[in-house]
Formats: structure tokens, C-alpha cells, sequence
């Protein structure tokens, strides 16, 4: 079935919905994005990705798109067009097109920025397989730009990071930076030490992951230990459990970091707690 997506104002078909070549996130990556989880046909923090997209656009000079005050509308129109019960809905904006290549910001008086949503259907998205058995994640150097705070649309080497771990028969990869984890190729990273769960501080060096925020509120709440510290790959290796939060994988254990097998090589305690005190209490506030 053809999807309904949306583009500068309209829903149409899939196949009808264009974008200018000169649009600046095809030339320059000139962009950011959002991705907003979908469970039972409702939107899981919503409230917390329109709040970063708005930072993400204005630490850019992207000029806000004329809808952003219906993006929720918006966001609900094609949860409803596309029947979506469980899955995604990805939204980019971009600096729009200026009718030709040049470096050099157009007028945001004249040029207006692109908007584009569409959806992911996703069917059992929260009964993932791989949140039962755990993912493998191997390490890779990050070489990516120091503004990582910033969603933007820059993923070529997120996409290779993926690569290199499909390569080495693993499911994603840590990024490292002098010595400590930054975080996951699209996602952030955790370990659990004694009953601590341990995650990179935020900066411009890691996305400020709005998973991120909901996890470590709940996990306060419930009384758990929880230090924003780096961590170097050996501390990892040596932890007794490790996970990763995103949008599309909410809370998900990983068992083995380069080939190195956490605990029992199963997911511990720590992090399907998690994950179940997440999906519960994000289901519970979804819009
Ligand atoms: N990725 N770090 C990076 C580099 C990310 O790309 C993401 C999200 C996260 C987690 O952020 P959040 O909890 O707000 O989803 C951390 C999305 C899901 C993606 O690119 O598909």
C-alpha cells in the first residue's frame, strides 16, 4: 500500500511527493530531523522531540517551517492516513532550496524551509526479538563533527558505523573518542556496574537523546543509581550489563561489545527493568 506523506503543506501519495535537487539537505546535509515513536496509534514524547527539533533549527539558523505549531496535528493526521498502529514517524526540515548550488545561506526572507513527514509502520515494535536476546555492538573510532548535540541530517558515517558492524557479524556499533565511548551510531549507550547505570554526560559530543531523558527520570524515580560520567570500551567490557536507548529501540541490553560477552551473555536485570518501566509509564503519557 502507497503511503500518505506530507511535504511543504500537503499529504499525498508516496510516489507523488517531491523535493527540489537544488533542496540544500540533498547538496549540503543542510538539515535536521526528528524521530518520534508511534505505539496503540499514539506518540511516544512527542512534547520532547518538537522541543529538540526547535533547538536543533535555531542552533542551525534554520528558520522554523510555517507549520511547526501544527506539527502535532500533523503528526496525527498521518498516524491516522496510514493506519498506523505501532512504527514511526520520521520528519525533516531543511533549509530549503535556493534554485541553484552556493555555499552561502540563502535569505530565509525568500527561501522558505523544506518539511517533509512520513511514516514507518512498525507492527510489535515494542516485542522486538532482539530485546529478548540482547544485540552485539563492536567499537569503532568517531570521526564525526563536534556538534553532535545538533540532529542533523549528516548520517554517512552513522550508516558506515552500521556497516562495519554488520561486517563483523555484530547488530551496531559504540563510537569512541580519546579513549571513551561518545555513544551509538544512532543511539545512546549505557553500562550497569554493582547496580550503577552509567551514561556520557551531555554536550555537544553526543545527541541529547529524549529516550535518554525519560530513562534516567524513571530510573531515578524508581530508586536506581545513576552516574553521567564517560566511560572508557575497557570499563564497558568489563561491566555487568550494557544497553542502549533510542526512539525506535526504546531500552535494549546488549550483550557483547567486540566479541566480548557481558555477564551471562543474556540480558541482566537492570536493563528490561528498564525497558518495562519505559514502555509502561511512555505508553501511559503518549498523545
Ligand atoms: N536516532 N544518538 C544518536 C546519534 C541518534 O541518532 C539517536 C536517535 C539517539 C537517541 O535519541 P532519541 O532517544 O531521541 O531517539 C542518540 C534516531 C532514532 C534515528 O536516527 O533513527
Amino acid at each position: 500500500m502507497s503511503r500518505t506523506v506530507y511535504v511543504n503543506g500537503a499529504y499525498l501519495p508516496e510516489e507523488q511527493a517531491t523535493v527540489s535537487i537544488f533542496d540544500r539537505s540533498f547538496l549540503m546535509a543542510d538539515g535536521v530531523y526528528e524521530v518520534t515513536s508511534v505505539l496503540d496509534g499514539k506518540l511516544i514524547d512527542f512534547d520532547g522531540h518538537l522541543a529538540r527539533l526547535e533547538r536543533s533549527l535555531n542552533e542551525l539558523d534554520i528558520p522554523k517551517p510555517e507549520a511547526f505549531d501544527d506539527l502535532l496535528a500533523i503528526h496525527r493526521e498521518l498516524v491516522a492516513r496510514n493506519e498506523i498502529s505501532d512504527g514511526m514517524i520520521y520528519l525533516q526540515v531543511s533549509r530549503g532550496s535556493a534554485g541553484d548550488r552556493d555555499f552561502v545561506f540563502p535569505d530565509p526572507e525568500v527561501v522558505k524551509p523544506t518539511l517533509v513527514l512520513f511514516t514507518q509502520s512498525k507492527p510489535g515494535l515494542a516485542e522486538s526479538p532482539a530485546a529478548k536476546s540482547g544485540i552485539k555492538v563492536i567499537s569503532i573510532e568517531d570521526i564525526r563533527w563536534g556538534r553532535r548535540d545538533i540532529k542533523t541530517v549528516q548520517l554517512l558515517y552513522p550508516s558506515m558505523g552500521k556497516m562495519m558492524a554488520k561486517k563483523a557479524g555484530a547488530d551496531d556499533a559504540w563510537m569512541i573518542e580519546d579513549g571513551f565511548v561518545t555513544e551509538g551510531t544512532s543511539n545512546n549507550a549505557y553500562i550497569v556496574k554493582n547496580n550503577t547505570i552509567i551514561t556520557r554526560a551531555l554536550s555537544n559530543d553526543i545527541l541529547h537523546g529524549i529516550t535518554r531523558a525519560a530513562v534516567l527520570r524513571f530510573a531515578k524515580e524508581a530508586q536506581m543509581d545513576v552516574e553521567e560520567r564517560s566511560f572508557t570500551i575497557d570499563e564497558a567490557k568489563a561491566a555487568d550489563e550494557a544497553f542502549i536507548t533510542s526512539a525506535s529501540t526504546f531500552v535494549m541490553p546488549v550483550v557483547s561489545i567486540d566479541g566480548v560477552t557481558l555477564g551471562e551473555g543474556v540480558p541482566g536485570r537492570v536493563a528490561p527493568r528498564l525497558r518495562e518501566i519505559y514502555l509502561e509509564e511512555s505508553r501511559k503519557a503518549a498523545i
